[in-house]
């Protein structure tokens, strides 16, 4: 049983609205932009999004259901939630969950201080024509240690101020203004002379692509990020929920936003994209290795749009204050699984497990800083290959060992039979074998990573 003080030191959700707007915050976030444009030119264009499509709907959709399932049960962080469920044998999988948490937000908020070099010089027209170049003065050492820092102060400050009065008024005021900016944008985009060919690279889809294993790997592990998958996030937030709303709805409804955001995003970049030539520039077709790639959708939006001249600066900058809002939605619910790891394992107060454990992430976060090839091996290996596998273990646990409490829970929301029966059985014999084979498939791509970060 929770001491009164420790349930308020974790806290509440105020609204379900306000609960689905920090969910769907913690979704929408970098994966939609930076990671879901640069996987897009990777490889695949259409076929990568119709296959990460199928991903969100067979696996990601099942997968969050569990967690958010798992959450709402437990009432316990994600560290004390698996072994409450599994018995102590369970603890790993809880661990793994925090060193994600910890990974992620590690070199993700160094991106996101990008985002906010971009959004300042932006407004201040002092973005170079060269962005390939000031990309690499800003985005690597000193000035990017600055921003990473500037930003986990920024995160670590909602987080402090608890779930009410930080991540739910966070989420309701940042989110509909995301939305708002996003769209705008793909309106502008939609009027751009040769957008056209941005449209059919994005959307007609080319077969054979379909049947590509790193294809099919980038878009599972696509799924797994962008939803928040696999480590625990969902699964926190819903052990703030209180009330009985249907868990199975609400996986939907987060997932079809998420989608969409990330969809719509699509449709503001390539036809940029395509407009203005950028094509080679973010390595479309693959002609890239990782360390350029992950700097595309900074290289390649601010050029485009600096030819409008000064209302080009506007818009550079509207799109990076948007990016900043979604990322630190999204870095929020990273730092949140290791700050109610701490306040429920360890009993600390929410102060000082945001402080501690943000430091701690700041200081994880250099070596991303000052090397972008260790950046993204982080995001391979943490990003796609753990996530994956804590979403299998979540699965083989929620469908092997928990199955009867969690069709209960699911029940509390008028879920009908035969639709937690289809839940329960994609869980246990459809999401399990299908991370198994592509987690073998994501090997090769950690072990590319690995070596190009040792130059070997
Ligand atoms: N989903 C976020 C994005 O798309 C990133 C993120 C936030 C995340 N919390 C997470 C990813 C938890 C995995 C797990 O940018």
């Amino acid at each position: 049983m929770q001491s009164p003080t420790a349930s308020a030191q974790r806290g509440s959700w105020g609204t379900r609205l306000g609960f689905i707007l920090a969910a769907v915050g913690s979704a929408v976030g970098l994966g939609n932009m930076w990671r879901f444009s640069y996987v897009a030119a990777e490889g695949g264009g259409a076929a990568f999004v119709l296959l990460y499509l199928v991903f969100v709907a067979l696996i990601g959709i099942p997968v969050m259901t569990s967690e958010l399932v798992v959450g709402r049960m437990t009432q316990v962080s994600p560290l004390k939630a698996v072994t409450k469920l599994g018995g102590s044998q369970w603890a790993p999988l809880g661990w793994l969950f925090v060193f994600c948490g910890f990974g992620i937000l590690s070199y993700y908020s160094v991106i996101a201080g990008w985002t906010m070099r971009f959004a300042f010089d932006g407004i201040r027209g002092a973005i170079p024509q060269d962005t390939a170049g000031y990309f690499n003065a800003v985005g690597t050492r000193t000035p990017a240690v600055a921003t990473h820092i500037a930003f986990m102060a920024i995160t670590i400050f909602i987080v402090m101020r608890g779930v009410k009065r930080g991540l739910e008024s966070a989420a309701l005021i940042l989110m509909p203004l995301l939305f708002l900016l996003l769209v705008g944008l793909a309106i502008w985009s939609s009027t751009l002379a040769d957008g056209g060919a941005g449209y059919a690279y994005y959307l007609k889809p080319r077969i054979n692509e379909l049947l590509d294993t790193r294809i099919i790997t980038d878009a599972a592990g696509q799924a797994f990020f962008s939803l928040s998958l696999g480590m625990g996030a969902m699964m926190t937030y819903a052990s703030y929920l209180q009330g009985k709303q249907s868990l199975g709805r609400e996986a939907v409804t987060i997932a079809l936003t998420d989608f969409g955001v990330a969809f719509v995003a699509g449709l503001v970049v390539f036809p940029i994209v395509f407009h203005f030539g950028l094509g080679e520039a973010i390595g479309l077709g693959g002609m890239l290795n990782t360390d350029n790639t992950v700097g595309t959708l900074f290289i390649t939006i601010p050029p485009a749009l600096q030819s409008l001249g000064k209302v080009g600066n506007v818009i550079i900058t509207a799109f990076f204050v948007m990016l900043f809002f979604a990322a630190l939605t999204s870095a929020i619910s990273l730092l949140e699984v290791v700050v109610a790891a701490a306040i429920d394992g360890w009993g600390w107060t929410r102060h000082r497990a945001a402080l501690l454990s943000g430091s701690l992430i700041i200081v994880a976060g250099l070596p991303s800083a000052y090397n972008l090839n260790f950046l993204a091996m982080a995001d391979k290996l943490i990003g796609t290959f753990m996530l994956m596998l804590g979403g299998l273990f979540t699965a083989i646990l929620v469908g092997y060992y928990a199955l009867p409490q969690a069709e209960a829970e699911l029940a509390m929301g008028m879920e009908t039979v035969s639709m937690r029966k289809a839940w329960a059985t994609i869980i246990r014999f459809l999401v399990p074998p299908v991370l198994f084979v592509v987690l073998i498939f994501a090997v090769p791509s950690v072990v590319g990573a690995v070596r190009a970060l040792l130059g070997v």
